[in-house]
């Protein structure tokens, strides 16, 4: 049996990454989808838009902590595989109050690794052999790289540096601690920077997209010079789909583009594309716009990953190049003003006055 040809669990599948793979996964035609979401301040119904409609897609309001809510979904949409996606994800906020990152990513990963595993011990051989827990998870859990170090790999010891990445990090040591000692056939994955549609104008691509395009101020932090590996989102979901399909239950897996970019490499591209796509109404170059303001605190310098087990043993390949990706990244933002305005909650504009508002410019 494929195991890919049964229901498939997506936690965080109304965020940026879940919500591209919930599409992945109903677009394959053998799949079926139970996607569970808390529906946070970065989780969003019309991220799933058409596919909310699916004969093949539950969609159900809920959190991973819950453990009654997992069992349940568990057994009654006899789940062949968990792909765990539902976290706190953005670094910033993480700094401003941590304990939500250790609720949702340490204590609701921990529910899942405990309901899924009892539920995995009550199926029947055939359909335990099959069973895979997939949890995504970040290259940040190894702190941070000097600019001649190495890609960080499997092998790379963990340093995490945030509280995003502390946080992150547990749940990757539970995860190995419910495959070594239980035996749950789990699976991690340690991915680099994503980019895409969809993804909540927070991260630092749609955050310059979107003020950009508002005539306003284009914040980089410290000197510009921080370095990240980019990956575009649906290059991800194939790699998380391969992952699941082949590979070997209890390893880790790195997950990266290979496309390391300064933060002022990356703001100068958007610049220079949406001069072309979107040519500013007073004239001149988005780059004006850029503001240099105080950096993040324990910022990170350089990530950056070296997939070679990924693409040797599964035969995984990032299709898209950043330009590429980029540019239909840009395009996406400017040809849904909807989504952008409803996702622009009152919350969204406090977050921004808040981490921006004292940032005057360095
Ligand atoms: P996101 O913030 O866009 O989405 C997270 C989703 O999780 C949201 O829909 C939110 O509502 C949901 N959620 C939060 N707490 C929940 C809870 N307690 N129960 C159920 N749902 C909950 O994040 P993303 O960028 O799509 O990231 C998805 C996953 O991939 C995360 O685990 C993140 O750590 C990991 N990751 C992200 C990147 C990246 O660059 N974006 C890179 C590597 C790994
Ligand atoms: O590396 C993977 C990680 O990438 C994921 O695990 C996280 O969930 C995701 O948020 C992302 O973390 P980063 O901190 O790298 O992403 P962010 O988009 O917040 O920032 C990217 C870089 O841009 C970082 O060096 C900080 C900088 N930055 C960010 C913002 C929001 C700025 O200079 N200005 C900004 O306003």
């Amino acid at each position: 049996m494929d195991r890919l040809a049964g229901t498939v669990l997506v936690t965080g599948g109304a965020g940026f990454i879940g919500s591209n793979l919930v599409r992945h996964l109903i677009s394959r035609g053998d799949v079926s989808v139970v996607t569970l979401d808390k529906l946070t301040y970065a989780g969003h119904r019309l991220n799933l838009g058409d596919i909310l409609g699916s004969p093949r897609h539950v969609f159900v309001e809920g959190d991973i902590a819950d453990r009654a809510l997992v069992a349940r979904l568990l057994q009654t949409h006899a789940v062949g595989a968990v792909i765990n996606l539902a976290a706190e994800t953005h670094v910033d906020r993480s700094i401003h109050g941590p304990a939500a990152f250790v609720q949702t990513n340490v204590v609701g990963t921990l529910n899942l690794l405990e309901q899924a595993y009892l539920y995995w011990q009550k199926l029947p051989p055939s359909d335990r052999a099959l069973f895979r827990f997939v949890h995504v998870s970040t290259d940040e859990v190894y702190g941070s790289l000097g600019c001649g170090d190495p890609a960080f790999t499997e092998a790379s010891p963990y340093a995490p540096n945030s509280p995003y990445a502390a946080s992150k990090a547990g749940a990757d040591h539970l995860v190995r601690a419910f495959h070594h000692t239980y035996g749950l056939p789990a699976l991690t994955t340690n991915c680099s920077n994503n980019y895409g549609p969809r993804q909540y104008p927070e991260k630092l691509i749609p955050l310059m997209i979107l003020n950009a395009s508002n005539g306003e101020p284009l914040p980089i932090y410290g000197d510009g010079q921080n370095v990240r590996d980019w990956l575009y989102v649906e290059d991800h979901c194939q790699a998380l789909l391969r992952i699941l399909e082949a590979g070997t239950v209890g390893e880790t897996y790195v997950v990266g583009g290979s496309d390391e970019l300064t933060n002022c490499e990356v703001v100068g591209m958007i610049c220079d594309m949406l001069d072309e796509m979107h040519p500013r109404s007073t004239g001149g170059s988005y780059r004006e716009q850029i503001a240099f303001v105080p950096d993040r605190a324990g910022h990170d310098r350089r990530y950056a990953m070296n997939a070679q087990k990924l693409r040797g043993e599964l035969g995984w390949t990032p299709a898209t190049s950043f330009p590429e990706g980029l540019r239909r990244t840009i395009g996406w933002y400017l040809e849904n003003p909807q989504w952008v305005r409803e996702v622009q909650t009152p919350e969204y504009r406090q977050w921004i006055a808040t981490q921006y508002g004292g940032r005057s410019s360095a």
